[in-house]
């Protein structure tokens, strides 16, 4: 049996939290990330028939919460009320590894959280979440929640409206309509840990990549952990200039017919209502 520690799916959780962490995007224990496994790699590092223990889920009702389609899979999650900050030094305290039980409300710990952990506070979210990307694309893996700085801040300045909130991003850097085609989807201020918000969020998942949380954060999704990252990353950036420049005079902007001719040279689908053409 292969070291876990050296499996390449934990560097990369360790790697994104402490990248997420530097950047200031995830405090204390702001964030989680969840990431869809494939069970003949996970059988080179752990014995995948080993239970240590059964997990009920956090913030649903046992009755009413169901992710059959999820059953027997295998993620990697962060621990709830653990901080990024700290996943590198320590993997096996702060993430887990999990297979989802029976109808999805209960999860098995393969690996981790060690000294009595449990998955992240959010993760019904992440489930609904990855049912509702893997229906659109099934490729899908990653789940990716955090709280950037200037996206929170947007938030607090800009209109939560889908259309308008994805055009000043889309405005903010020449390439962020090529990234984000499908626009950002918006959900007002809810209640986070809640099968409520997980459904709001699955149901925005089914059009777009990228939830904005309003006065909270946002939720990525994506192929890659790369993927999934570059996406909040570049929502991140763009906000980060609207705050640098919302202030200020509009002197120059990149015109609707531009991004237009951006969205044809690489050849991408995007939302052309969120234009104003
Ligand atoms: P967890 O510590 O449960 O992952 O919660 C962090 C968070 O960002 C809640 O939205
Ligand atoms: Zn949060």
């Amino acid at each position: 049996m292969k070291n876990i520690l050296d499996a390449p799916f934990v560097r990369e959780m360790c790697e994104t939290t402490a990248n997420m962490y530097r950047l200031g995007w995830d405090e204390r224990n702001g964030g989680n990330i969840s990431y869809l496994l494939d069970e003949k790699e996970v059988d080179e590092y752990l014995d995948t028939g080993k239970v240590l223990r059964s997990i009920p889920l956090m913030g649903v009702n046992e009755v009413d919460f169901d992710a059959s389609p999820l059953e027997g899979k295998i993620f990697i999650v962060t621990g709830t009320g653990k901080y990024f900050k700290n996943v590198e030094k320590d993997p096996e305290t702060n993430l887990g590894i999990v297979r989802i039980g029976k109808g999805g409300k209960n999860v098995e710990l393969l690996w981790g959280y060690r000294g009595g952990g449990r998955p992240t506070s959010e993760f019904p979210a992440h489930m609904m979440s990855h049912m509702a990307r893997l229906q659109v694309d099934p490729e899908n893996r990653v789940v990716m929640h955090s709280h950037p700085t200037h996206t929170l801040a947007m938030n607090y300045v800009h209109e939560l409206n889908e259309k308008k909130f994805t055009h000043t991003l889309w405005e903010m850097s020449t390439e962020c309509i090529v990234v984000f085609p499908e626009g950002v989807g918006v959900l007002p201020w809810m209640l986070c840990g809640t099968k409520t918000i997980g459904e709001a969020t699955a149901e925005k998942m089914k059009k777009f990549r990228l939830v904005v949380w309003a006065l909270h954060g946002i939720y990525g999704a994506g192929k890659t952990m790369d993927e999934t990252f570059g996406l909040i990353e570049t929502v991140e950036k763009a906000a980060q200039i609207y705050m640098l420049t919302a202030h200020l005079p509009r002197v120059n902007t990149i015109k609707d017919e531009d991004m237009v001719k951006l969205a044809e040279l690489f050849g991408i689908d995007y939302r052309k209502d969120f234009l104003d053409l």
